[in-house]
């Protein structure tokens, strides 16, 4: 499969492009002949989720094809925490009808959540797509797959099954080649915030075995990875109970992949404010592969608004966290998770969300308009009443407001000397490198002859920032 990556919406943890998977075996030895491609947009947890997907289709006889062009089967797999992720959705399987048409054989699948939040609709609005396939029944895709591929069917077949248990345990994962290594721990969500469609589209939270988590972080070193990022939508809510009562919470979890040897760096996204605790904390501070950053959604910065959202915290809470945390790790960087314009928000309100940025300085900031999701508590009870026109002011002005905060923060660092994770040629200046700092910023430096290359880690000493990325030298 070659699982390309087309956008990644709201992610700190961000990484592009089209890569190639690597080979797995077929090891239900079938005799297939068709090609997949599988094109991903939102979340890391769905890049991991192609990931999966392919390692599936693989195991079943499914090769991989170079481009949508060359493929016989197309997932498309889909985000719908906002509406415009799901539009974009639509647009695309709009444009690659000219491919149907050329290639009547052509199975278009749509995977994910958008697949289990508007399996009516897509069926409606995009008559093309043959397979609609939630994200808990991506174990039935090769058989989806081939009931299509019989060429008989004309309806969609649509599964949309939730599994409280499934967890994809001891899947082949099929890994995009990289420096990170993305491993989901967690499942689902249980929060129920107000706004949020994910408990409808993923269902409950579960957490994957740590012996499955352990296997893949050494499986990921067998495969060169030198970074494991993580993944579950409350993260840090992780436990997991074994069958002979063994517990096993988040900072046991942690403290297993320290353990090792070739795993460098230790990320992990998102966490939940409430979900911390000092043990937690202390895990962090003292462990030197667990990077010193952190995606801490806050949402708002207004109690009332909290508590609409049912966030389960309060702001001096919030507040709290924060210091706490940069108590014990001083130097470690933040970001944040802002909506504007939810129901009811009041220009008070707004204002008391700036002064949260204004105080936290977080490092980066992702912001974002409220999205009325059908199925949440918000768009059953409360209506969406902030015109358009003023969610789209506010987003800006706290746009500026962060902006203003990165552009003091990135150039603070220069003179400094950061540790560098070599990820890539950097997009504008192939003689250049670009990588990540432990504290997650983007770094780009002169390549020299040195044998230095991506998954080298490397000290550079910062001459240069913009707001988004230090620019420097490699020192050793
Ligand atoms: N509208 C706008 N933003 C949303 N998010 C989640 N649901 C919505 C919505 N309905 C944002 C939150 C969350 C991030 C992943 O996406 O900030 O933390």
């Amino acid at each position: 499969m070659t699982v390309s990556k087309k956008e990644l919406g709201n992610d700190p943890n961000a990484n592009n492009g089209s890569v190639n998977a690597m080979p797995t075996t077929n090891t239900k030895g079938k005799n297939r002949t068709q090609k997949v491609f599988i094109e991903t947009y939102g979340c890391q947890m769905n890049l991991a989720d192609s990931e999966t997907m392919g390692g599936i289709l693989a195991e079943d006889g499914y090769s991989s094809a170079e481009t949508m062009e060359d493929a016989d089967i197309i997932l498309i797999n889909t985000c719908a925490v906002r509406e415009k992720a799901e539009e974009r959705v639509f647009g695309r399987l709009t444009h690659l009808q000219p491919l149907k048409q050329k290639n009547p054989n052509l199975v278009l699948g749509v995977t994910g959540c958008m697949a289990e939040h508007l399996r009516e609709t897509i069926a409606e609005r995009a008559p093309n797509v043959d397979l609609i396939v939630g994200p808990d029944a991506y174990r039935r895709l090769p058989d989806l797959v081939g009931d299509k591929t019989g060429g008989q069917n004309m309806d969609a077949l649509v599964d949309v099954k939730l599994d409280k248990a499934e967890t994809y345990e001891g899947i082949p994962v099929k890994r995009k080649p990289g420096v990170t290594s993305h491993i989901s721990v967690q499942r689902g969500c249980d929060k129920f915030c107000t706004f949020c469609i994910v408990p409808f589209t993923r269902g409950r939270e579960r957490g994957v075995s740590p012996e499955e988590i352990i296997k893949q972080a050494h499986q990921s070193v067998a495969l060169g990875f030198k970074e494991v990022m993580l993944l579950g939508q409350t993260v840090n809510s992780y436990k997991h109970t074994a069958e002979d009562g063994t517990f096993t919470d988040f900072s046991d979890l942690l403290l297993q992949l320290c353990e090792i040897d070739g795993i460098e760096r230790i990320r992990f996204t998102s966490p939940y404010p409430t979900d911390f605790n000092a043990k937690l904390i202390s895990t962090m501070a003292s462990q030197k592969k667990i990077c010193k950053y952190l995606h801490l959604p806050a949402q708002s910065g207004s109690n009332r608004m909290l508590g609409e959202m049912r966030r389960q915290y309060t702001r001096d809470e919030f507040d709290t966290l924060v210091k706490d945390i940069r108590t014990a790790m001083p130097d470690i960087a933040m970001s944040t998770d802002i909506i504007v314009g939810y129901p009811g928000e009041t220009e008070e309100d707004f204002q008391m969300t700036v002064e949260l940025l204004k105080t936290t300085r977080f490092d980066f900031g992702f912001l974002f308009k409220y999205s009325e999701r059908s199925q949440t508590f918000a768009a059953r009870n409360v209506e969406d009443d902030i015109p358009e026109s003023v969610k789209k002011d506010r987003l800006k002005r706290i746009i500026e407001v962060q902006e203003e905060i990165c552009g003091e923060i990135f150039p603070g660092r220069i003179g400094s000397t950061v540790e560098v994770l070599v990820d890539r040629d950097a997009k504008r200046n192939k003689n250049q490198w670009v990588g990540k700092t432990d504290d997650f910023k983007g770094c780009v430096f002169d390549k020299k002859d040195n044998g230095v290359g991506p998954g080298s880690i490397v000290k550079v000493l910062v001459t240069g920032a913009t707001s988004h990325t230090l620019i420097g030298e490699q020192v050793t």
